[in-house]
């Protein structure tokens, strides 16, 4: 029954528990504008987020990440942290104007310093880093220059790409190039609720081009300079659309929610060509023959050895007419503008009688299985990742100094059962990174959700691993989820 796991020394689970497969990798993920402060240290320049921050009324409370969890200080009291928790493999992510400002030219060493001390002190504890290269900090000028919507960003981002190479090759071996880019192109240009803040439609779906060049490009650069046994890959945050109704507008609208959300990013660089679906129902805001170039898509579709798959919450659409949905919130944020060009109309809504994070998403991890199987079903014998999930709470210390938070330990044995049932229907899933390692920025909302499995208090920057923590840490040792609590009657 199952696989063996992992560890010979991982003790055993009562009969009737499956242990997860051999080599599974257990981790927990942060990024760089989230957690590591020091904005201003060592050469590091702005970036969008360090703008973005600073305009009144575009983060919560005014909340910046000058400062953040001090990652960037108390690296090695964190990576400790990690190594009690047992974690097998950290995933981070480069700010990029930390190692080399501006955006262009020369890479700065002390920059770079950090992260190759972050990462050997990783090595030493035996925990396998993982590194993103953007996960959403375009160093300001670069934005300044255009951002996203110009082609010439991608090319920026190639350069960064092959500076990263000379300086972690040796030393990193599973390497992701982009985070969710999709909230980099349709929240950061379409609705305006992440850095750079721009609402504009058509610029969005520039971007979203140009962030897949980037990828490409950046992979064919790491495919060139790093190890063979070097793994690549891209972290999406895949939209598990279900239509509210059976009707053929819902089913219409979930189709486009998939193609704009979804598809035109594993389009291009899975399939190597973008949808034509997509491309109507955006035919009237950008002139696709121009964006596109000749070998473009080629360049996007270079293989990645694993699909990185960011999951929290499924997405439900309908046309207006079907029930009570708005066609501002879906869950990334309330903006007079849509995130959805060429497909405004289409309306969101949450599941009834269901719980709900402190994010306000219904916790659901049938979304999670469902995702994991229409992916493998899409894209056959493609390697999976799990690279985020995880749940914001209202966490508070207790006067004793703990901090229970028993709708985490819920969320994860949920979604981990989920992967652990998609595995054994066929999907080759072969990590999970809990969002997140400890508390921090939360984008738009500041610090004023709780992701971590490790507390933070913000005033002494103190950790407390909270009681998820611990129970993820039991997760590990045994490779196996614990007997479900009793369900009282
Ligand atoms: C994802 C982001 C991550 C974090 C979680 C809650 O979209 O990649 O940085 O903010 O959401």
């Amino acid at each position: 029954m199952g696989s063996a796991p992992a560890t010979g020394t991982a003790p055993q689970r009562p009969a009737g528990e499956t242990p997860f497969p051999a080599g599974f990798v257990w981790g927990a993920a942060t990024a760089a504008y989230q957690v590591e402060g020091a904005a201003a240290e060592n050469g590091r320049t702005p970036s969008i987020w360090d703008t973005f921050s600073r305009t009144p009324g575009k983060v919560r409370n005014g909340d910046t990440g000058d400062i953040a969890a001090d990652h960037y200080h108390r690296y090695r009291d964190d990576v400790a942290l990690m190594s009690r928790l047992g974690l097998k493999a950290y995933r981070f992510s480069v700010s990029w104007s930390r190692v080399q400002p501006t955006g262009r030219g020369p890479a700065v060493e002390r920059g770079l310093d950090f992260y190759r001390k972050l990462v050997d002190e990783l090595l030493e504890a035996g925990i396998t880093p993982v590194a993103t290269l953007y996960h959403w900090d375009l160093p300001q000028e670069l934005e300044d220059a255009g951002g996203w919507p110009q082609r010439v960003t991608a090319e920026r981002f190639a350069d960064y790409a092959a500076i990263m190479a000379g300086a972690l090759g040796d030393r990193v071996g599973m390497w992701t190039t982009l985070n969710e880019p999709w909230c980099s192109a349709f929240l950061g240009y379409g609705s305006g609720v992440h850095a750079p803040g721009r609402t504009e439609p058509a610029s969005a779906l520039r971007a979203a081009h140009h962030l897949n060049l980037a990828h490409g490009r950046a992979a064919g650069i790491l495919r060139d300079r790093l190890p063979a046994a070097a793994q690549l890959s891209v972290t999406l945050n895949l939209h598990q659309v279900r239509p509210l109704t059976a009707s053929t507008q819902d089913a219409d609208a979930a189709r486009r929610i998939d193609a704009v959300g979804n598809r035109i990013f594993t389009g291009p660089m899975l399939r190597g060509e973008y949808p034509g679906d997509l491309l109507a129902d955006t035919a009237h805001l950008v002139d696709w023959s121009g964006l596109v170039r000749d070998g473009d898509l080629a360049e996007i579709a270079r293989p990645v050895d694993v699909l990185g798959v960011n999951y929290y919450t499924p997405t439900i659409v309908s046309t207006p007419a079907s029930g009570t949905g708005d066609t501002r919130n879906d869950g990334h944020g309330n903006s007079d503008h849509s995130p959805w060009p060429g497909s405004e109309h289409v309306a969101f809504h949450l599941a009834e009688n269901r719980p709900r994070t402190a994010m306000n998403w219904s916790v659901d991890p049938e979304g999670l299985y469902d995702l994991l199987l229409d992916v493998t079903r899409d894209h056959p014998g493609l390697p999976l990742m799990v690279t985020e999930n995880g749940a914001a709470f209202d966490d508070y210390m207790s006067p004793e100094g703990r901090v229970e938070d028993p709708e985490r330990i819920a969320y994860l044995r949920g979604h981990l059962d989920a992967v652990q049932r998609a595995v054994a229907a066929g999907a080759d899933v072969r990590g999970y990174f809990l969002w997140s390692l400890m508390d921090n920025f939360e984008w738009a909302y500041g610090y004023s959700k709780r992701f971590g499995a490790v507390y933070v208090d913000y005033a002494t920057q103190r950790r407390t691993p909270k009681a998820s923590a611990h129970w993820y840490a039991d997760v590990i040792r045994h490779h196996a989820l614990p007997p479900a609590p009793e369900v009282r009657a």
